[in-house]
């Protein structure tokens, strides 16, 4: 892997390293019982279907610009957005350009994230089966950190420091007591998350080949992480939680949720892109479309936390507020791995798409 950083990533307020203190349990088990099946599938799962991230097309000229152009960013921006003010031709493709630009910066340190909270896992997990997909999934985290940030320096040139909430949430996870907290923020929250975000963007950036290549590449293996916490959580809590432990994680879920919910409003696009954070923060939080986008990022951890008994009247409240609770009955990650847009948001985009293909073929042929 030798690749040139055309930007490097941008450093957040707290300086190039942070320093996170935690005391974990590390758990050897020398019974090596290897009774759990499911985990020993995934496992298997994992190591056969490893990729290399060296072997994607990476001579891929990538021109978002253009792309947006074409699929008629403008119009999609002005009338099935409804921004504040009528954006130009030229603003759109910026927005667009920067609105992909954070998501996958965002997807990038979340994988750091994932990276180190998966090294955690292989100590502090007490079953030899899971240690062994732990440390399976600790390699796919390091190829997914790899493609993003090749991605982002080598490819787009733009990219985005970590949004404080998902540094807050990292620190989270990192610090929690309990091994089964890692579990519940890192494989499924942030991972439920970035599920459904890259099934979004994957359809957002329809056209784009390297990246419709690397997204559908690492959703398989996210498939997979997300599976493997939640069939080993439902293991852990099969055995019952006391009520303070069950508060506990009520208080985490929630807290989880609402850290996730910040970083979707994209505040920092706006302040790089010199506009007024407010209004269209605003916007981001009212308009219909994006409302949508947002509450779609959690179709999958609304099913699993359902799965694991977690979807308790504190949390039911919680999400209710935030009017998730409409994917309760969604399947889970044991279930169906895979996560698919909503019905409504796809025939959305299809219309837009349609009627911009009915635009250039009823636009006059150039002159000879
Ligand atoms: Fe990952
Ligand atoms: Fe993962």
């Amino acid at each position: 892997m030798d690749y040139v950083q055309r930007n490097p990533v941008p450093i957040p307020k707290g300086g190039a390293f942070q320093e996170v203190e935690s005391t974990i349990q590390t758990v050897f088990d020398w019974e090596y019982e290897l009774a759990d099946k499911k985990l020993l599938a995934l496992y298997e799962k994992g190591k056969s279907l490893a990729w290399n991230a060296t072997d994607l097309a990476w001579d891929t000229e990538v021109d978002i610009e253009k792309l947006s152009v074409e699929g008629g960013v403008g119009d999609f921006m002005n009338k099935l957005l409804d921004p504040p003010r009528t954006l130009t031709d030229k603003e759109s493709v910026d927005l667009r350009l920067h609105q992909n630009a954070f998501m996958l910066s965002q997807f990038l340190h979340g994988e750091q994230g994932a990276l180190i909270a998966s090294a955690k896992v292989v100590q502090v997990v007490p079953w030899a089966e899971a240690k062994y997909y732990a440390a399976n999934q600790v390699s796919d985290e390091a190829r997914h950190v790899e493609v993003y940030h090749r991605y982002l320096t080598e490819k787009l040139g733009i990219s985005y420091e970590i949004h404080p909430s998902l540094q807050t949430l990292l620190k989270d996870i990192m610090q929690a007591k309990d091994w089964d907290l890692t579990y519940l923020g890192m494989q499924v929250m942030v991972e439920g998350l970035a599920l459904a975000a890259f099934g979004m963007l994957r359809m957002m950036m329809e056209g784009e080949p390297l990246i419709h290549d690397l997204t559908g590449r690492v959703m398989q293996d996210e498939a997979r992480h997300v599976a493997f916490g939640v069939v080993t959580l439902e293991k852990l809590y099969k055995g019952g939680l006391t009520q303070t432990e069950m508060k506990e994680r009520e208080e985490f879920i929630i807290e989880a949720t609402h850290l996730l919910h910040d970083r979707l409003l994209m505040h920092q696009v706006f302040e790089r892109m010199g506009w007024d954070q407010k209004t269209w923060v605003d916007w981001m939080t009212r308009t219909p479309l994006m409302r949508g986008f947002r509450q779609m990022m959690f179709s999958k951890i609304v099913p699993n936390l359902k799965r694991l008994g977690m979807l308790t009247p504190r949390v039911r409240e919680a999400y209710a507020k935030l009017d998730l609770l409409k994917f309760e009955n969604n399947k889970d990650s044991v279930e169906e791995p895979e996560v698919a847009p909503p019905a409504e948001l796809v025939a959305m985009l299809m219309q837009h798409l349609q009627s911009q293909n009915d635009k250039q073929q009823a636009a006059p042929s150039p002159a000879p």
